[in-house]
């Protein structure tokens, strides 16, 4: 098959706190799991995001904790940085949208979208706290929906019937902040012209039947039945200043966070290229047909990446009602899928940092395994349905599948050929079941690798470890400790099996565990990085002040295949390869969740 370039684009953590495992398991590690999978197939991959540092969330954080939006976006765009680094996240570039880069490209799409006539100015009513006399953002007002009178619904969408809202519909609008009643101003704002791509959103979603989870494209579709044109700039200080004669210079006009935010992929892809010494590059990625964009997220930012981002492309292209021509940059290729995942909750309760219903990355990996983490979320985590994280499901998932079978299979083998060849053995003649298993080895390839291309990640996770279940079960079956003396030339062929198994079964895994593969891979005599790893670097931007990015060179030895082990490898007694965890932490953590 020839390669494609895939851009893995997951969405951007906003820098107003650090991430808990509901969000890493939404929009963070199966995009890591993707892009790794592809990598190995041998598809350029990039892979950019970085923190979301506009809008009324950083605002409203950074008057919390007593700190300019600014001073609140570096302190947690360096927490997030870490957290992300510590998941393995495998980001080519993961910046932030305070760069300079990034504000002359969001500038640029709105430039080449009001050229083309998809962006107009339009008199709106703005909501305003009446005690402060500030701005109230759209995303804290809540009131009942007009649409379906679910009562919970917030300024700028109902999450009871999906649909997009203006604050000035709801029906009893009252501030989350401090619950008062907000008044409504007149205001002039830039619209969006959302109905202008109707049809060519339609025409383009309905062509992804049978590719997308069917979830996301009824989503999708669903919204189109009520477009309207939807304002793009906001009363507020802190943000991208609209580049327009008249406005550019007006201090409390900014386009607003979320036109900004998804702007980022690009801006981000455009800053990879310059780092990485080739202005053009990430063109191979936003405008080849031979390539194919893959985004992902929570279920709550289908609207933005299904919908209006697709649409500001269009525009940008000149491809909607009003037709047009490409701005600067060229045509953009549009989303080839928008993976969304449902929601985490943690024991029965949605996450939340208020109520303190939260593990914290950084606490997580602190005390646990990544990998643990990571196996957790690819093969129970809310990938088509909201699912639920309890520590005893954890623990079961860790002690009974992590160690019982893939951890064991590796210390059986890989010790007990240590201690007896010190090498990987040569085989002998290959039984019927030697060569079967062996065969179904290098088949979970083109079944797990399917699943993986379709973002089936539970699937995928699921069948790699079925088999090894069945390796295991070779291995306890034929039982090579029994021949050391009456027949060790078959105790060799086994181990050699069962080590070509372990292997098979490292590669297989990489995508979801590629700290745990690396060791592996060490421990059969594997020198140097098998699974790229990301790093933090410190970086400036014409001269200003440096801020951490998470980069990597990822063209490791890692590849899609079985490949065969090399007998007179010498092995090591390895250790250990997880943690198996006591029953008590259950009852530690579920403690710690109570204090809080
Ligand atoms: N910051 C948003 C959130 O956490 C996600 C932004 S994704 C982007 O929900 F594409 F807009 F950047
Ligand atoms: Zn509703």
């Amino acid at each position: 098959m020839s390669s494609r370039h895939i851009l893995s684009a997951p969405a951007w953590p906003y820098a107003n706190g650090p991430r808990h495992i509901g969000h890493v398991s939404g929009f963070g590690l199966p995009c890591d799991m993707f892009s790794r999978y592809q990598r190995m197939c041998g598809n350029p991959v990039l892979m950019v995001s970085g923190t979301d540092e506009h809008g009324t969330p950083i605002q409203v954080q950074a008057d919390a904790e007593g700190l300019t939006a600014r001073e609140l976006a570096d302190r947690y765009n360096r927490v997030i940085a870490e957290d992300l680094a510590g998941l393995d996240m495998s980001y080519d570039l993961f910046t932030r949208t305070t760069t300079r880069n990034h504000y002359a490209i969001a500038q640029e799409i709105f430039i080449g979208l009001y050229r083309n006539g998809y962006i107009f100015p339009r008199t709106a009513l703005g909501a305003v706290s009446p005690s402060t006399g500030r701005t109230l953002p759209d995303r804290y007002i809540e009131g009942t929906c007009p649409i379906c009178g679910y009562d919970g619904a917030r300024g700028d969408q109902c999450d009871n019937c999906g649909n997009q809202l203006d604050p000035a519909d709801l029906i009893n609008p009252r501030s989350k902040i401090n619950g008062e009643t907000p008044v409504f101003v007149e205001t002039e704002q830039f619209f969006l012209d959302l109905p202008a791509f109707a049809d060519v959103l339609g025409g383009w979603l309905q062509g992804k039947s049978g590719q997308w989870r069917p979830n996301v494209l009824k989503f999708a579709l669903n919204l189109l039945g009520d477009l309207q044109p939807r304002a793009i700039t906001r009363d507020l200080d802190w943000g991208v200043p609209i580049p327009l004669d008249g406005w550019r210079d007006k201090p409390d006009k900014r386009i607003y966070v979320w036109f900004d935010a998804v702007i980022g992929y690009l801006s981000a892809s455009i800053e990879w290229a310059r780092r990485s010494g080739d202005p053009d590059a990430w063109r191979a990625w936003w405008q080849s047909p031979d390539s194919d964009a893959y985004y992902f997220m929570g279920k709550d930012n289908i609207v933005f990446h299904a919908e209006i981002w697709p649409a500001m492309l269009l525009g940008y292209n000149g491809k909607g009602a009003k037709d047009g021509t490409p701005g600067s940059l060229g045509a953009l290729n549009l989303p080839a899928e928008v993976v969304s995942s449902e929601f985490l909750t943690m024991e029965g309760k949605k996450f939340s940092s208020s109520r303190s219903v939260v593990i914290y990355v950084r606490d997580f990996l602190a005390r646990y395994d990544v990998d643990a983490l990571r196996y957790y979320v690819a093969v129970a985590g809310p990938e088509s349905q909201d699912t639920d994280f309890t520590w005893s499901e954890f623990v079961r998932r860790n002690n009974d599948e992590l160690v019982a079978n893939w951890g064991n299979l590796v210390n059986r083998s890989v010790s007990f050929a240590a201690r007896n060849i010190g090498q990987i053995p040569a085989p002998g003649e290959l039984t019927e079941t030697d060569r079967a298993l062996l065969d179904r080895s290098k088949a979970a390839f083109g079944t797990v690798g399917d699943a993986l291309r379709r973002c089936r990640f539970k699937l995928a996770s699921t069948e790699a470890m079925r088999t090894l279940a069945e390796a295991n079960k070779y291995l306890s079956d034929q039982a090579p400790w029994k021949l050391r003396e009456s027949d060790p030339d078959r105790m060799r062929t086994i181990l050699h099996v069962a080590l070509q198994l372990v292997d098979d079964g490292k590669t297989l895994l990489t995508p979801f565990l590629p700290r745990s593969s690396q060791k592996v891979f060490e421990m059969l005599g594997g020198t140097g990085e098998w699974s790229g790893m990301p790093r933090i670097e410190e970086v400036t931007e014409d001269g200003g002040q440096p801020y951490p990015v998470i980069t990597g060179d990822y063209r490791t030895a890692a590849r899609w295949e079985s490949m065969p082990v090399k007998p007179g490898t010498p092995l090591g007694v390895p250790a250990p390869l997880f943690a198996k965890l006591d029953a008590s932490v259950v009852t530690e953590e579920l403690a710690r969740l109570e204090a809080k």
